[in-house]
């Protein structure tokens, strides 16, 4: 080999191993992921039915994807609920405090579209803090209530709203984990 490639071999090589301790080929063991979770069977079952890539960058994009597809299922699932509670005006007044913390200004959806930016980016204390503003946003819709100290009791919701919101607490949570793993990258 000439002797003048060799500095541009070199400066691919640094390229190589930069690439390789970046969070694009970080892998990381699901199971080691999902034993962080408070369900732990729950992120297993999503981590694995990843049709993607292992790497942590793939798996914070296949979270990010199922949870705004979550959160548009739930959107119309509030909607619904809105229409049909005209003649229950507290189940009433309770979805519709619930969509405004889904949608109204950006709104849990809104942070998850964020943290699709901030992935982009590579910015994963970014993807981080919007994950966090998801799981407040659902909170607050469950909760009723979004101010300091004690809560008044949660609306008594008997429909599929509490469910779908605790699936898009379990995957913002794995999202968080993710985010939290590739902080480290
Ligand atoms: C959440 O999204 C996944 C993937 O699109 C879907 O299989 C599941 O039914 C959704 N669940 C809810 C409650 O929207
Ligand atoms: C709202 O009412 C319609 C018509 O009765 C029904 O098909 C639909 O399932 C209801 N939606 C919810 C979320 O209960």
């Amino acid at each position: 080999m000439s002797s003048k490639y060799f500095p541009s071999l070199l400066l691919l090589l640094a390229f190589l191993l930069f690439v390789a301790s970046s969070g694009a080929t970080k892998v990381v063991e699901v199971g080691e992921i999902c034993k962080k979770s408070t369900n732990p069977s729950f992120c297993l079952a999503v981590l694995n039915s990843n049709p993607g890539g292992k790497d942590l960058i793939s798996l914070a994009q296949y979270t990010i994807d199922i949870d705004r597809a979550n959160l548009t299922n739930t959107i119309t699932l509030i909607k619904s609920l809105i229409a049909n509670s005209s003649g229950d005006p507290k189940a009433n007044a309770h979805y519709k405090n619930c969509l405004s913390y889904f949608v109204v200004d950006g709104g849990a959806f809104g942070a998850i579209e964020a943290t699709q930016q901030y992935l982009n980016k590579r910015d994963y204390v970014g993807v981080n803090m919007r994950a966090t503003d998801v799981h407040y946003f659902v909170d607050y819709c469950i909760s009723g209530d979004d101010s300091p100290g004690p809560n008044p009791p949660p609306f008594p919701d008997t429909s599929l709203l509490p469910k779908y919101a605790q699936v898009i607490q379990d995957i913002t949570e794995i999202i968080l984990i993710i985010s939290n793993l590739l902080e480290g990258t």
